[in-house]
């Protein structure tokens, strides 16, 4: 059982905690980094590209943790394990998993070539990633005893079909994340690791560039918030989720989209 806090102080603190974050040397995954850094967590990257792993490692330093990256590939699950089994030797042990790489896909089914090979690519890294990454990541939680908090990042469009955009493997992929969520925080809650979501809408990175132009009016109007989110944004929400004020918090997926799907 998770101890409830019983005042302010320290409620929002992550000092000391190992927080492994895929796809953090970049976008969304580099604003949660950012912000568990400067609230006192040690950070492993995973990702593909080393290169601009190294760059947001030297970004945390000034943090004053302990920050590194590993090569990973979130699709290949005997990469995870060894990225997995490298972050332990390094770190000594895991607290928080944010499982935050994906890729989108904006194409119609019937566009798609005859393997499919969309459709697989966004499945494979969207949902399976994140399998394959609590299945390595949870198994070490349970084992050292010490409970572990869980953050999937999944998308609003995993709640509905988005405007002007074909995306199903995407949507899919998100809605499916959604439920995963809230098996596993039931499956893993005897071990007090706690399972969330994190929904954002629109949010600038490299994948929101990709947008076209002419639905750009579209989703600033139907934005309560008039802009895009920000990646640190989402960094803080996690940071919350993770945080000692948390304890009771767990199976839900928390939205933050600047109220885009009120108007839906
Ligand atoms: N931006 C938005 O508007 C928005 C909205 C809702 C949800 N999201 C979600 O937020 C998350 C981050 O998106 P973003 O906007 O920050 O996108 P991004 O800038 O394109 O970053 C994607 C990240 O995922 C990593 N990644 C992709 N495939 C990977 C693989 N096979 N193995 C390991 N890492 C992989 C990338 O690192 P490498 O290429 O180096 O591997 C990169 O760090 C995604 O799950 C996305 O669906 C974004």
């Amino acid at each position: 059982m998770i101890s409830p806090i019983t005042g302010m102080k320290d409620a929002f603190s992550l000092a000391g905690k190992n927080a492994v974050i895929t796809g953090g040397n970049r976008g969304l995954g580099f604003g949660i980094a950012r912000a568990m850094a400067e609230c006192g967590a040690n950070i492993a990257i995973l990702c593909r590209d080393i290169r601009k792993a190294e760059e947001a490692v030297a970004e945390l330093e000034q943090f004053g943790g302990k920050y590194d990256r590993f090569a990973c590939d979130v699709t290949d699950r005997a990469s995870v394990r060894k990225a997995v089994a490298e972050v332990e030797e390094a770190f000594g042990s895991i607290d928080i998993l944010v499982n935050n790489a994906g890729v989108s896909c904006t194409k119609a089914l019937l566009d798609m070539d005859e393997e499919l090979t969309d459709w697989y690519k966004v499945v494979n890294t969207d949902l399976n990633g994140c399998v394959h990454m609590t299945y390595e990541v949870a198994k070490r939680m349970r084992d050292a005893g010490k409970g572990g908090c869980i953050i999937n990042i999944t998308s609003n469009a995993g709640f509905m079909v988005n405007h002007g955009q074909p995306m199903s493997p995407y949507s899919c992929a998100k809605a499916a994340m959604n439920h995963f969520t809230k098996c596993m925080a039931v499956e893993l809650g005897e071990y007090d690791i706690r399972v969330n979501g994190i929904a954002p809408g629109f949010t600038n990175s490299e994948l929101s560039v990709h947008i076209p132009p002419e639905n750009m009016s579209y989703i600033n109007t139907q934005t309560v918030a008039g802009r895009f989110g920000e990646p640190i944004e989402v960094g803080a929400l996690a940071v919350y989720l993770a945080s000692p004020a948390a304890a009771q918090v767990t199976g839900t997926v928390q939205v933050i989209d600047g109220g885009y799907m009120l108007r839906c």
